[in-house]
């Protein structure tokens, strides 16, 4: 039995690599717990922290400039375990009284290092040849602090790793956080079991375990309103709480006439049906169609959907009574955006949550996935048993087909989009893309083209099929997906959707353009 998944925890301290969540991701992939925070975390509050081990990140910094990100020098009295990767490594060197040295070429790419001891860090690693790793630097170690040996060496890093085994301070200059680098898993392992001493606690079962013991503790007797969006965190929270506080919890679920085909119905069958939550499905379809009506900006279109679904929540809400809280689910990423190395990035974040609803309604904020990432959270929601479709489902924006409508919105084009999305969507299941590319819909464009039905002349409009790939919708590319697939739902598209005679593929990146077409 585990008493507290979050007993063995790492602490990781951001120098803003590129790569620090994905770090906090490994960690986590080996089940233990971690937290990214800023690199000049007050001691005093990692001490409350209490971590079992320190990872300090990568980080774009020369240890010798000006504004040299440098952490609290308290972190070395801790006695606890400390593994520099790659700038983490050189502030280590320089302020433990070693020498970090601009080498001579900058180090990019894959390099294959010599392990030189297998006792630690490189436990069960052969000694007798190269290991491929990630290296991206241009400064590397000229001198060791005291007390420090070589463990891995390679052509233009002498000291590629290095380690106090007395005091437990490791650094490397490579990336073992990187897919680049085969074994790195093996290596952030045997930092965090053979020499933290960490146990592998953190799994989603726990997780799910001791958060619904947890929500049931703090909510006691109130009562929780909580927004269904038919996507995977709106869905996992709920369930989440609805195994916690079964019917004090109440969920609404808008139906702003914008959803793909037969998705209010899906949503319905799932939450009314089969968990029997206190569902309360608000059609407001009408209402925002009329809201909606000659209104063709996209911005827009944005600020009507989000202020007219505040409006119909918080009368939802108002008739359902007293409410103590509301449930959202914000996501690990969004919360380390806000405190990160570089402060919030100008992101198009703000759209996703239910802006603005917590002043509104004055209610606290139960957030029960805020310290898990996306991967995290459908690997809870499949512990909960919740079905596979749902929690593998594509992201799908707020505004829905609105922002997917260029031009007017109406029932009429509404339909259109609809049916052709739902063949596209057939299409790409049918052919095993559903799970492998990040997005892919049909966006009805606002012009009409020529075409011959038959002995007819056609005048009608045109979908644009978008399918792109993407880690984090940051950036992405169009999909090169088989002709073959292309063929089929073009012609599916325009034989069976009335009004539309011709398809069109978008082969456009992000940036500069974006994936949604408004
Ligand atoms: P863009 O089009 O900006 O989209 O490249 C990036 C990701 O965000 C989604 N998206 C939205 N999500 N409200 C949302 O909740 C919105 O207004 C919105 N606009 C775009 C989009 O589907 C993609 O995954």
């Amino acid at each position: 039995m585990i008493d507290n998944i979050y007993d063995d925890k790492i602490l990781i301290l951001d120098f803003g690599s590129q790569y620090t969540q994905l770090i906090a991701r490994r960690v986590r992939e080996a089940q233990v717990y971690c937290e990214i925070h800023p690199y000049n975390l007050s001691i005093q509050r990692i001490k409350e922290f209490s971590p079992r081990g320190l990872i300090l990140s990568g980080g774009p910094s020369n240890i010798y400039a000006e504004n040299a990100p440098f952490p609290d020098k308290g972190i070395l009295d801790l006695e606890v375990p400390i593994l520099g990767i790659c700038y983490g490594m050189q502030y280590l060197t320089h302020i433990l009284g070693g020498k970090v040295a601009q080498a001579k070429d900058r180090e990019y790419g894959n390099a294959g290092i010599n392990i030189q001891d297998a006792a630690d860090l490189f436990y069960g690693f052969d000694t007798k040849m190269p290991h491929t790793v990630w290296m991206s630097h241009g400064d590397r170690i000229d001198r060791m602090p005291e007390g420090f040996s070589v463990i891995a060496d390679s052509n233009n890093s002498p000291v590629a790793a290095m380690a106090n085994t007395v005091k437990k301070i490791l650094g490397v200059q490579f990336h073992p956080e990187v897919a680049h680098t085969p074994d790195g898993m093996k290596i952030l392992e045997n930092f965090l079991f053979r020499i933290c001493g960490c146990e592998p606690t953190w799994t989603m079962a726990s997780f799910a375990n001791q958060t619904i013991r947890e929500l049931r503790e703090s909510i006691g007797d109130e009562k929780v309103i909580c927004g269904l969006s038919g996507g995977v965190d709106s869905s996992v929270t709920a369930v989440l709480l609805h195994n916690a506080i079964g019917k004090q919890l109440s969920c609404i679920f808008v139906d702003n006439g914008l959803l793909r085909k037969e998705e209010a119905q899906e949503v319905v069958k799932l939450f009314q049906g089969h968990y029997k939550m206190d569902f309360h499905l608000v059609d407001a379809s009408d209402l925002f169609l009329e809201k909606l009506k000659n209104v063709t900006d996209p911005e827009e279109k944005r600020k009507i959907i989000g202020r007219e679904f505040i409006t119909v929540f918080e009368k939802k809400a108002k008739e359902i009574g007293k409410v103590k809280y509301l449930a959202q689910g914000t996501l690990y990423p969004d919360v380390i955006e806000s405190v990160s190395f570089k402060g919030p990035s100008a992101t198009i974040k703000s759209h996703h949550n239910v802006g603005g609803l917590p002043e509104f309604m004055k209610l606290g904020l139960v957030e029960p996935l805020r310290e898990l990432f996306k991967d995290e959270v459908r690997l809870v929601g499949k512990e909960l048993g919740i079905p596979r479709d749902l929690i593998m489902r594509q992201p799908f924006p707020g505004p829905g087909l609105a922002v997917r409508i260029l031009g007017e919105i109406t029932k009429e084009r509404l339909n259109i989009l609809r049916n052709a999305d739902a063949i596209l969507n057939e299409e790409i299941i049918e052919a095993g893309l559903y799970e492998k590319v990040w997005q892919s819909f049909a966006v009805l464009l606002p012009v009409h083209t020529v075409g011959v039905m038959g002995d007819e002349r056609t005048y009608e409009n045109v979908i644009a099929i978008r399918i792109v790939d993407s880690l984090d919708a940051m950036t992405a590319d169009w999909t090169r997906v088989p002709y073959d697939l292309l063929a089929r739902a073009s012609n599916r598209i325009i034989n069976n959707v009335r009004g539309v005679n011709r398809v069109v593929y978008d082969i456009s990146s992000k940036p500069p353009s974006t994936i949604e077409w408004e």
